[in-house]
């Protein structure tokens, strides 16, 4: 592919500076780099296939914020926890807020690779932006929690994070009148101010955490005219040779899954691993999203990469072969200098020109249900393939056995997290079979641990 060579010597001074990006939150001097949209002309290579429209189908972004049906958002709920998001009562020393660490004006992350904590010691991973997060699955970059009413509570209580108590924070807030009024007006049905309230206000706030749309979302929207040919390029490495749309995928670019991709910085933490006390995801971390990413160095779950640049560069030549490597990375990865530059191109133009801004409550929300996708099919056998439980419903009677096949390339862990059942399989390597039977009669849900984007439901009757 050609490259304009005035365009690739732009390129350098400003990839180099995307690290210094996130801390300064300057804008000068990017648009420089920017290429002039007008101009592009590039066609695909000959021979290689792009499917615009099937990319664009992938890519497009949602018109709905969803939210679960027991915490609809409210501009009342949003508005409390927006304060919420800012008041340092929620920390044991009032000193520190969530915005002490997700700062706005850094895209809700906060420049360093890993902050210092209260006892004086970085913290065990790098502070995430907080862009999108309305359509996570899992939260952490382990996963750990499962929604984000249920993630509000960790940062409060992590004794090296806000060293705080959530039920001392509400006793606390419940002094205050004025807080008193706004729950009041936030929760007309249950007006107190608990934990969980507290909770639901914080996620309402941060389900509003929409990233603006970019120069790429024009492309998705059919403006062949809004990426310059080096973007261009660059996304059809993405998509094609450099395998990135094999985890970075969907218009938030992830796959909600955990991998290990072979840092070569990997040390004693196990990262999903850990969570699922399985071996077999050690130094799995979830794959994150790759919007506004211009705002956010450093880089991965121990900030330990500066620029998108050094990323792209542990993709090419760095990735540690051992047996917890995902096997959703392309091999062997090679890519010319040129080719390298196109890809990070890419990448930026999946971020806003100037230091974004949420773009706030839509006009519309939708109410995520939990209802099933596909009619149940009686089958005594689901398989895996392509990471997809398939019949992705099934009918059972009460007692009858349910084998899952893992017929994928990948290992998968089928867990089952309800009162009535819980149930984790061990590492289901490829060929391995996994049988589960319920006790009980009612609608059951199953998930991979590894791939939590995988769904089952079983629904058993007498
Ligand atoms: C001292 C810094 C600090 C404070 C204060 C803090 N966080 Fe975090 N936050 C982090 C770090 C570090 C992580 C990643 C930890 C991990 O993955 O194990 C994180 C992760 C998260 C995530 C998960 C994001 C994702 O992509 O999965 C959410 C949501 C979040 N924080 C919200 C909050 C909220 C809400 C508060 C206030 C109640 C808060 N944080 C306070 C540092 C902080
Ligand atoms: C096997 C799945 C997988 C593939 C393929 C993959 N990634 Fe990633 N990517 C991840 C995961 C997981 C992380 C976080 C890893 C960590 O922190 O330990 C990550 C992190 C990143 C980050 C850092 C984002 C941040 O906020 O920290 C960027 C940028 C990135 N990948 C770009 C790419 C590009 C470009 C490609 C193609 C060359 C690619 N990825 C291929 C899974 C993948």
């Amino acid at each position: 592919m050609m490259t304009d060579p005035r365009r690739r010597l732009s390129s350098k001074p400003w990839c180099a500076r995307i690290a210094a990006a996130a801390v300064a939150a300057s804008a000068a001097g990017l648009g420089l780099a920017r290429a002039d949209p007008g101009e592009n002309t590039a066609a695909p290579t000959p021979g290689s296939v792009f499917d615009a429209a099937h990319w664009r189908n992938v890519f497009a972004r949602p018109r709905e914020i969803p939210a679960p049906q027991d915490n609809p958002t409210t501009p009342e709920k949003v508005a409390l926890g927006r304060q919420l998001f800012d008041d340092v009562r929620l920390s044991g020393s009032n000193g520190v807020a969530c915005s002490s660490c997700h700062q706005p004006e850094l895209s809700f992350s906060d420049g360093v690779p890993r902050r210092i904590g209260l006892a004086g010691e970085p913290l065990a991973r790098r502070t995430p932006p907080l862009w999108n997060l309305a359509w996570g699955l899992t939260f952490f970059w382990d996963g750990r929690a499962t929604s984000l009413e249920d993630q509000v509570r960790f940062p409060v209580e992590n004794r090296h994070e806000m060293g705080g108590n959530i039920t001392e924070t509400a006793t606390e807030l419940a002094r205050d009148a004025g807080m008193r009024a706004k729950f009041a007006t936030a929760f007309r049905d249950d007006p107190a101010v608990t934990p969980a309230n507290i909770a639901k206000a914080v996620a309402a706030y941060e389900r509003t955490l929409v990233s603006p749309g970019t120069r790429f979302d024009r492309w998705v929207e059919g403006d062949d005219t809004a990426l310059s040919s080096d973007e261009r390029a660059g996304l059809m490495l993405f998509v094609g040779k450099a395998g990135c749309a094999a985890c970075h995928t969907g218009w938030r670019f992830t796959d909600e899954a955990f991998h290990d991709i072979g840092l070569a910085t990997a040390g004693p933490d196990r990262g999903r691993g850990s969570v699922l006390d399985l071996p077999a995801a050690d130094h799995a971390f979830k794959t994150p999203s790759l919007r506004e990413r211009v705002w956010t160095a450093p880089y991965l779950h121990d900030g330990s990469l500066n620029s998108l640049e050094d990323v792209v560069a542990h993709y090419v030549g760095r990735v540690q072969r051992r047996p917890t490597l995902s096997g959703d990375l392309k091999p062997a990865l090679n890519l010319t200098e040129n080719e390298r530059d196109q890809l990070v191109a890419f990448l930026a133009s999946l971020s806003s020109e100037d230091p974004p801004r949420p773009l706030g409550l839509p006009s519309r929300v939708q109410m995520a249900g939990s209802a099933m996708d596909r009619p149940p099919v009686s089958a005594g056998t689901v398989g895996q393939r392509d990471r997809r439980f398939t019949p992705g419903a099934v009918a059972l009677k009460k007692g009858e056995a349910l084998t899952i096949v893992n017929d994928d390339t990948r290992t998968h862990n089928v867990r089952i997290d309800d009162p009535r059942l819980s149930f984790s399989s061990d590492a289901q390597a490829p060929g391995g079979r996994v049988v589960v039977t319920f006790p009980e009669t009612g609608q059951f849900r199953l998930i991979c641990g590894i791939h939590p984007e995988m769904r089952l439901d079983a629904v058993v009757s007498e």
